[in-house]
């Protein structure tokens, strides 16, 4: 008798085999133990347990593979996961069968071993064994495991978090962030929710003249009624595919916040929402860091000028060191050319900071002027004009994808409607 949960084979076995499936969504807390027997193993344990896909798992790392992990269930009450390392074919089934005697019901088991043989996936699957990977395995592979066990099995969290954010303030972040959200809904097609973390003085709501009440204001101040139907509740709609987690844009009350305060949220925005847009105010604080670390992509708006240069610098090592298993955070230069400024040039800003910029959104003070004072996106007040085109190939960077619809009604469109509804 095995106690492991179970799984079935084919979904087991492809777990950690499907190139596409690069989106991993984050491991609740739970508590995991490895037990490996090689140190590269051990490394890559270790640094999976610094990725933030794993912030809230308590991840501990010892050696001496099963033999180990036997001994300690003896005594030792059994985590949520165990890794379990097994060199060559050894033992590996009776050791599990041992394993499963000193097992609590609802551990689930790991395997990394280096026999590539399916009667001994097909063995491994008999006994309940959670995933198999097969070594050497990197930090992500363990991460990509832990991570699909609950995914797979409970809930799956859907939604991707894009977090934009300007390098100085009043750079257009926010301006960046609620068009390309716009584009991410309407031409990608891909339903969207932008939230205004800019609790004092966030403009979406004014962007995309709408006019609700609290909106974040009332999940962030009741952290206990937080859950995906409390969210939804304060969502307004701005078109079929875009929705609004909207500032209070007050100022009765102060915002100093935990770090972990929009965890919550954020996690329940996952589970209905494919696609989440963060517009992050330009500060630094435990939790606007909390929220770029966090992230799937994040992307950083710049002016094309010294401070902007330094401060882009800074942040794109501070985030490539803090999620060395992720893509490079992406960063946009806006406002390019404004009359009579000093500016430096996109090639040095590229050069100064090691990447190219995904684009470069020209000064525009006529369109974006009207823009936001009418409340309207610039796809709205100008279709076809090059900047919309810029949001519009931004939003398909960020989310890895194509235009799906036809973006203007064709002249036949109001006949094929007819046809269609005949
Ligand atoms: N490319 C552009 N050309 C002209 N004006 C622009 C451009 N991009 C943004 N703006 C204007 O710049 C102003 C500041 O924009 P926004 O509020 O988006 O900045 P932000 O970086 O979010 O600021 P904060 O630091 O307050 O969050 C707005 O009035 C906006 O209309
Ligand atoms: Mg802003």
């Amino acid at each position: 008798m095995n106690s492991y949960a179970h799984k079935n084979p084919e979904e087991q076995l492809g777990v950690t085999s499907s190139p596409e499936e690069d989106h991993i969504a984050p491991a609740p807390r739970v508590s995991v133990q490895a037990f490996c027997e090689t140190a590269e193993t051990a490394a890559a344990v270790q640094s999976a347990a610094e990725d933030r896909r794993l912030a809230k798992a308590h991840l501990r790392v010892e050696m001496g593979g099963m033999a180990a992990a036997v001994e300690a269930y003896h005594t030792a009450p059994t985590p949520n996961v165990i890794i379990l390392e097994t060199e060559g074919r050894g033992d590996i089934l009776g050791g599990l069968d041992h394993l499963a005697t000193v097992c609590d019901s609802g551990t689930r088991v790991v395997v990394i071993g280096n026999v590539n043989d399916v009667t001994l996936y097909r063995e491994l699957v008999r006994r309940g064994v959670s995933d198999y990977v097969i070594g050497p395995v990197d930090a992500l592979d363990v991460v990509r495991s832990i991570c699909g066990l609950f995914s797979a099995l409970e809930a799956k969290a859907i939604g991707r978090i894009v977090a934009i954010v300007g390098a100085k303030g009043g750079v257009g972040a926010s301006t960046v962030a609620h068009n390309v959200a716009w584009a991410i809904a309407r031409d990608v097609g891909l339903d969207s929710v932008v939230a205004d973390l800019d609790l004092a003085f966030g403009t979406a709501g004014l962007d995309y003249n709408q006019d609700p009440s609290q909106g974040i204001a009332n999940a962030v101040f009741s952290p206990d009624r937080v859950d995906t139907a409390f969210v939804d509740r304060l969502l307004s709609k701005c078109t079929d595919h875009l929705s609004l987690l909207a500032a209070p844009a007050t100022l009765e009350r102060v915002y100093d916040f935990g770090d972990e305060a929009f965890d919550t949220i954020f996690d329940a925005l996952r589970m209905t929402t494919p696609c989440i847009v963060l517009d992050i105010p330009h500060q630094w604080s435990g939790w606007t860091k909390r929220a770029l670390i966090g992230a799937d992509d994040i992307l950083i708006v710049a002016e094309p000028d010294l401070a902007n240069l330094r401060n882009t610098k800074n942040m794109l090592s501070m985030l490539i060191a803090s999620r060395p298993n992720d893509r490079t955070p992406l960063y946009c230069l806006n406002q390019v050319g404004l009359p009579k400024r000093p500016e430096i040039r996109v090639s040095e800003f590229a050069k100064a900071v090691e990447s190219q910029p995904i684009a470069a959104i020209p000064f525009d003070s006529q369109l974006f002027g009207s823009a936001a004072n009418n409340g309207q996106m610039i796809a709205e007040i100008a279709a076809r004009h090059r900047t919309t085109e810029i949001f519009l190939q931004i939003a398909q960077r960020l989310t890895g994808r194509g235009v799906t619809k036809t973006r203007r009604d064709s002249f036949l469109s109001p006949l094929m409607k007819k046809l269609r509804t005949k």
